[in-house]
């Protein structure tokens, strides 16, 4: 990205997006970057800089803002995660494909020039290779979720096919982030439980034991977004979206981690309607593409996470 960029982050109050503004302010300078949620922002997310209200399925209320602010970068990272949208499938497709849509119009219509969009293991289902899947393989989701996230990457390679739009897209596994919580996937487990460490609380799982899942640290994740966006045009092949890959483990793997830490810890397993969502993805990533076409490399390994989280925590 040029340094007198301007970015609009939309779901800048999820947990991405709310450690991805502060990275980019960090990076660019707290003018540079536009926060906007149709959540209320927080104190802390409306001190750090300029803050719209906004419902990313309203076409004119985007283009009011990227107009206003001259924007010219938009990262969207509103969306409904998979175990929320299987309880309201209709309203999940709609804020996640027309949010899609609109962002991608306003880069064909010119008034913006790049688009981050993060797409997911989601993308997978039960007829996918469950190890080291492939970056092109049988795809063929059974969430909502991964519908809407399949859709929108074709419509990603789509748009930069016949319209020539910078579209730039990854894969995300599910994250683990200290700085926010995230909110209705399938993969928060990985996040709630050290809540419940630190609170000296038994943890309830509502995954089993060994189910594997791709995972990533949200340093990893937050730098693979800004060396996505700063790698040479030439050298990003994939429009759709590229597989990226960190870390695979189970409950139980993660439970014996922070166990180290807190050795009293206590897990219990009451799998539910997300143990089928969680089956039908792949176990881990093959990410060589990503690797290879702008030098992709993870930092954080299982044990490094854990400590890090406790570290922050
Ligand atoms: N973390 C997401 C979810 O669980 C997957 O992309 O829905």
């Amino acid at each position: 990205m040029k340094n007198q960029s301007k970015h609009l982050i939309i779901g800048a109050s999820g947990q991405i997006g709310s450690v991805l503004t502060a990275a980019l302010r960090h990076l660019y300078g707290a003018s540079a970057v536009v926060a906007s949620d149709i959540k209320t922002p927080t104190m802390a997310l409306l001190d750090q800089g300029p803050f719209e209200s906004i419902d990313a399925t309203d076409f004119d209320q985007l283009l009011t803002i990227v107009k206003t602010h001259k924007i010219d970068t938009v990262y969207l990272m509103a969306a409904m995660l998979s175990a929320n949208a299987e309880k309201r499938p209709e309203k999940a497709w709609d804020l996640n494909m027309s949010s899609l849509f609109h962002v991608l119009n306003l880069a064909k219509l010119g008034h913006i020039k790049h688009v981050f969009w993060p797409s997911s293991i989601a993308v997978f289902g039960p007829s996918s290779p469950k190890f080291k899947v492939p970056q092109q393989t049988i795809m063929e989701p059974t969430t909502v979720y991964g519908i809407s996230k399949l859709a929108g990457e074709r419509w990603c390679d789509y748009y930069h096919k016949n319209y020539g739009v910078d579209v730039r897209s990854l894969r995300f596994p599910g994250l683990i982030s200290w700085q926010s919580l995230p909110g209705g996937g399938t993969t928060d487990y990985a996040v709630d439980i050290f809540h419940k460490a630190i609170a000296s609380e038994t943890f309830e799982c509502f995954l089993s034991e060994n189910t594997a899942l791709p995972m990533m640290y949200m340093d990893d994740a937050i730098r693979a977004i800004l060396e996505l966006m700063n790698a040479n045009v030439n050298s990003i092949k994939i429009r759709s979206s590229y597989n990226l890959s960190a870390v695979s483990f189970t409950p139980k793997e993660l439970y014996h981690s922070i166990k180290k830490f807190h050795p009293s810890f206590e897990i219990r397993y009451a799998p539910d309607f997300r143990q089928a969502i969680a089956d039908s993805w792949p176990d881990s990533i093959d990410d060589s593409f990503a690797q290879k076409e702008w030098g992709w490399r993870p930092n954080f390994d299982l044990d490094a996470l854990v400590k890090d989280m406790f570290v922050h925590l």
